[in-house]
């Protein structure tokens, strides 16, 4: 049996009250010492009086601290943004940041808790995990399942992944295809090799997983490297097809039979055992890189690709999202937008961005940036003038036509430029940077950019002028680590129902354009 405790307690309840009346009313005056029995007893009284309350402050204080922990992990409502005020604080997010300490170790990162690892939706013109905005600070490497393939080269996989979280970068962009050429995933339409399956693409998955990298998968090329439609056209052709131009890529319907049987969807991993359309690692499929039709500038054939392609990928995988891989060219359905096109051969692509993307099935739109070759390879200011305009008529067109989110899906400089410096790829980069900050900030359409592209150490022979060695960048990989600093205080935001909890000190507009965060 029980004591009888709340007698006790009563007592103590009683003793307490006297204790705070007793304070209150003399507790300025008290003599330091108290020479009766009854002012001892009051005397001790206060004390534990005091001891409490000091003891019900460090609660609140725990409880408090433990509630805007809390906050992160709950709803953001989107849309309800109070002014310009963010009210987040900067130590929240170094909570969501990953240790720049390159003693980090694969065994600590692979347990990534199930709860967290969720897949990628869209609320709006948003990306959400668990209902949490997901503002994107990404990079591409489209190497990565050739050189998984290769025992002498596979390292640089995980090194690749392991420098790029080191700085922030949460999503990756590469290639899901090798259609038939040196190493091929698919040697011929529908047929693939298991070995790089398996110590390719399925090690990708796994090893991006490991580094909270999610995946932008493409599934073909528009251009002649690792295979793209010229070698489904060439599969056509020797199938005794009547084809003439590459572009019957997108008409012919042996040869959309073909992409459609490009069976990665339902691949099941066999390093995770999860099939790839479960993947939350997974953040898209993009139906194919860099889509041109020059064959037909009215854009009616891709059209057609696309809204066929697009519905069929949803079809077959409801859970990830699309998106097409176009470079954003406005074609003939929106006359008033070419003037933001680089240059009039834009136009004659036969892409057509706003169209395009108003397919169904289609969650997001794409966008590349390459002033240096678009508009001229001689570095100049209007380089940096052509990708403001670019990215915020790109971010108008998606928040007012397409109502999704865009991201910038391939933007850099090539050292090979004349006129080329390191300071101009840094001033470039900010340039994106900002000017999607600039939308975050209000609640708009960009929600994204990818660097292309990020190399390990040791890979220059692969270089195309455009790679970025973080340990060779000292002033470009701060740049990248601020704004992953920036993009993770987005996507830690509170929302306004457990903003009671939350601390509130810099609004985050104080700091925003400094570059000393
Ligand atoms: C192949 O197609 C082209 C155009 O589609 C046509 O002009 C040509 O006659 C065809 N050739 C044969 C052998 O059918
Ligand atoms: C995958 O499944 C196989 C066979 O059921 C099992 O032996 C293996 O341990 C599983 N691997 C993982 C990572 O769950
Ligand atoms: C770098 O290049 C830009 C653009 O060409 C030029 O304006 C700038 O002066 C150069 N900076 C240095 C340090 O050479
Ligand atoms: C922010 O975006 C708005 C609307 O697109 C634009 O008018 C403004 O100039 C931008 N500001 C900055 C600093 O880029």
């Amino acid at each position: 049996m029980l004591p009888d405790a709340s007698q006790n307690i009563q007592v103590k309840f009683a003793t307490d009250q006297f204790s705070i009346a007793y304070l209150l009313i003399s507790s300025p005056l008290l003599p330091p010492i108290a020479f009766s029995r009854e002012m001892v007893f009051i005397n001790l009284s206060i004390y534990r009086f005091i001891l409490s309350s000091a003891c019900l402050y460090i609660c609140l204080l725990l409880t408090s601290a433990i509630v805007s922990r809390r906050c992160s992990d709950l709803e953001v409502s989107f849309g309800v943004m109070d002014g310009d005020h963010w009210d987040t604080t900067v130590e929240e997010v170094d909570n969501h940041l990953p240790s720049s300490s390159s003693s980090q170790g694969a065994s600590e990162l692979n347990d990534v808790g199930e709860d967290e690892w969720q897949m990628v939706a869209k609320k709006g013109n948003q990306f959400v995990i668990n209902d949490q905005p997901f503002y994107v600070n990404g990079f591409n490497t489209y190497w990565l399942m050739v050189f998984a393939a290769d025992q002498s080269t596979r390292a640089k996989v995980t090194e690749v992944f392991q420098q790029a979280s080191s700085v922030g970068l949460t999503v990756c962009r590469t290639w899901a295809f090798n259609d038939g050429q040196w190493r091929a995933l698919q040697k011929s339409p529908g047929v693939y090799d298991e070995d790089v399956f398996k110590l390719a693409l399925d090690f990708v998955l796994s090893e991006a997983k490991k580094y909270k990298i999610r995946l932008i998968l493409s599934l073909t090329n528009n251009w002649d490297a690792y295979g793209g439609k010229a070698q489904y056209v060439k599969w056509g052709k020797a199938t005794g097809l009547n084809l003439t131009s590459d572009d019957d890529f997108f008409s012919h319907p042996t040869l959309r039979s073909y992409y459609k049987a490009h069976a990665v969807l339902n691949r099941v991993n066999t390093l995770t055992n999860i099939t790839y359309k479960d993947d939350p690692t997974i953040f898209a499929w993009e139906l194919m890189n860099e889509p041109r039709c020059t064959s037909d500038p009215s854009g009616d054939k891709l059209q057609s690709w696309i809204t066929d392609m697009a519905v069929y990928v949803k079809s077959m995988d409801a859970k990830h999202l699309v998106e097409i891989g176009l470079e954003g060219f406005y074609g003939p359905s929106a006359p008033d937008r070419a003037q933001f096109n680089p240059n009039s051969y834009a136009t004659q692509v036969g892409t057509d961005f706003i169209r395009n993307h108003q397919v169904l099935g289609v969650d997001f739109a794409s966008v590349h940036i390459y002033a240096d070759s678009w508009i001229s390879q001689t570095i100049s200011d209007s380089h940096i003038q052509f990708i403001e305009s670019w990215m915020e008529a790109h971010i108008e067109d998606a928040e007012r036509y397409l109502g999704m989110p865009v991201v910038f899906a391939e933007f850099g400089v090539s050292s090979k430029d004349p006129g080329y410096n390191s300071s101009f790829r840094d001033t470039m980069i900010s340039t994106v940077y900002k000017t999607l900050l600039n939308s975050t900030k209000r609640g708009g359409s960009g929600a994204g950019s990818l660097l292309w592209q990020i190399f390990p150490d040791g890979t220059d022979y692969m270089d195309d002028g455009y790679a970025i060695v973080l340990s060779k960048s000292p002033s470009t990989s701060n740049i990248i680590s601020l704004h992953s600093t920036r993009v993770a205080i987005f996507n830690s935001m509170c929302s306004w129902k457990c903003k009671w909890g939350c601390k509130k000190k810099n609004p985050l507009e104080a700091f925003f354009y400094h570059d000393d965060l």
